[in-house]
């Protein structure tokens, strides 16, 4: 009891909570405030609504460039409303609240009818001047902890606020994908709790409805062993110095007994272990492509899928049953001269040579390097984005892994093992005193490699095994991106607040 005492007290400490004088602002909202505005979609049709905008959700405020929430309300919302808020946080870096876009999902929500609030919120390069000093007041777990205060800021004016605060659908890309995550995965838990109160965050619920999240670079203190696992064996890790290797099979082997302690089972009931993974993996891949084949999509022969050999030969015209197939319109062997690049495809994929696939998807884009993610001092390697997420508010940076820390003779501290657990949703899933939202759309580009598959796959898997409705996918062709095929995402959105 002593002991998880003084882990919380150094972890706010080094979190920057420790006694400091701030100015206290009491929360408000003043509805007569707004102002009425329009917003031009991409169609040309406009969509008129009231802005509330820099609304501090804290009473400390530390950085008042980030720590607000804007609010937008489309003419004809009403309490009933479902909430949508849209983070921009991205490279777990600080991210100014702003305003709806017509061409992402935020301007899509507003024409939608819905609710948009665009929370700001400190990340890991904000700074303020305390003294002579440079203080950063962004790292970790910090931006969540403002997302959070946002969620709680809603709450706390539910009947001034218009929207339904039962309904709020959080969505964000890559460490906004992340940020999306977290907050649904980690709603009311107490481990946040008196670092969100020292902010003078309002003491309300700051669980959400539904989750939204593209490619969400998460559980980053098991991301490298996925990484390497994954791509290992790829032509471009293949070729790198000895030593590299050296890491790379280091690292890949930690990740089988990682994905067992996971304990996750697919919807049959099959362990998801590193063994099953393949099969799964290629299953999903194929489901993606054949759903894109399926679309009019060409999917080239060259990258490791395999088609039956029986192409149809007609559509049926009018109702009618179609032509069989005819020895040269594409089905069974290739006409004569005809080389296999060129021979027409059938309808169905059949199977998947993941190596072929793993290898094209590194030719579309270079892997990260190796570490991918905890590289600080691994190897000769710099820092990446995360070490400085980890890092102190002086802007160290930090191993956040206890191999990369024990390659670089550094340790992770008690309180540092504490941030690097708040920022993972893996561990809120299913936990006891967690709100997990029970509502998830999460998509990840089947060729994005900003992070290994079986990390989103492990979340969707996870989520799917404590009970909550998850609308999954590895989109065809997309890379790393967000806020894309929006019809699908408001269809879905419009499924779950019905
Ligand atoms: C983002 C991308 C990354 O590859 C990463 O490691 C962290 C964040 C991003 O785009 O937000």
């Amino acid at each position: 009891m002593k002991k998880s005492l003084f882990v919380l007290l150094g972890a706010l400490c080094t979190m920057g909570l420790s006694a400091k004088t701030k100015t206290v602002t009491p929360l408000s909202f003043d509805r007569s405030k707004g102002v009425k505005t329009q917003l031009t979609m991409p169609d040309g049709h406009s969509v008129s609504y009231t802005a509330y905008t820099q609304l501090y959700y804290v009473t400390h405020v530390e950085d008042s460039t980030y720590q607000y929430l804007n609010i937008f309300v489309p003419d004809g919302a009403t309490e009933r409303t479902p909430i949508f808020l849209r983070t921009y946080v991205g490279g777990y870096m600080e991210s100014r609240a702003g305003g709806p876009q017509a061409d992402d999902a935020s301007g899509r929500a507003l024409a939608e009818g819905y609710v948009l609030v665009i929370p700001g919120s400190r990340g890991r390069r904000s700074t303020v001047p305390q003294g002579k000093k440079t203080l950063y007041t962004g790292r970790a777990p910090k931006g969540l902890l403002d997302l959070k205060a946002a969620v709680r800021y809603l709450r706390h004016f539910v009947r001034e606020i218009p929207g339904d605060k039962e309904r709020i659908i959080t969505d964000g890309t890559s460490a906004g994908g992340a940020m999306s995550a977290l907050l649904g995965a980690t709603g009311n838990h107490p481990s946040y709790a008196p670092a969100l109160k020292a902010m003078g965050a309002a003491e309300e619920r700051d669980d959400v409805f539904a989750s939204v999240c593209y490619c969400p670079i998460i559980d980053l203190d098991h991301a490298d062993m996925a990484y390497e696992w994954l791509y290992g064996q790829t032509a471009s890790r293949q070729s790198l110095s000895e030593d590299k290797r050296a890491i790379t099979t280091a690292l890949a082997s930690q990740f089988p007994a990682y994905q067992a302690s996971l304990g996750l089972s697919l919807p049959d009931g099959t362990p998801l272990t590193a063994e099953t993974y393949p099969a799964y993996l290629k299953k999903l891949l194929i489901t993606s492509a054949q759903e894109a084949k399926d679309a009019g999509a060409t999917i080239p022969d060259s990258i490791g899928f395999s088609f039956s050999q029986q192409a149809h030969g007609q559509a049926p015209i009018n109702g009618g049953v179609g032509a069989p197939p005819t020895p040269n319109s594409g089905a069974g062997m290739p006409p004569q001269g005809m080389g296999p690049r060129q021979r027409q495809q059938g309808e169905y994929i059949t199977d998947l040579d993941l190596s072929k696939y793993l290898d094209y998807v590194v030719s579309t884009q270079p892997l990260k390097g190796v570490p991918a993610f905890d590289s600080y001092g691994v190897g000769g390697a710099t820092a990446s984005g995360e070490n400085g997420l980890f890092g102190d508010d002086a802007g160290s940076d930090a191993n956040f892994t206890p191999w990369a820390a024990t390659q670089t003779g550094r340790r992770l501290s008690p309180a540092l093992e504490e941030r690097i657990r708040l920022m993972n949703p893996m561990n809120y899933i299913g936990a006891p005193k967690a709100s997990t939202a029970p509502h998830w759309y999460i998509r990840h580009g089947a060729r994005d490699r900003d992070t290994a598959f079986p990390v989103i796959i492990n979340l969707a898997t996870k989520l799917e095994n404590t009970g909550k409705e998850v609308n999954f996918k590895l989109p065809w062709n997309r890379p790393h991106s967000g806020d894309y095929a929006l019809g699908e995402l408001f269809a879905w959105i419009r499924s779950i607040v019905r």
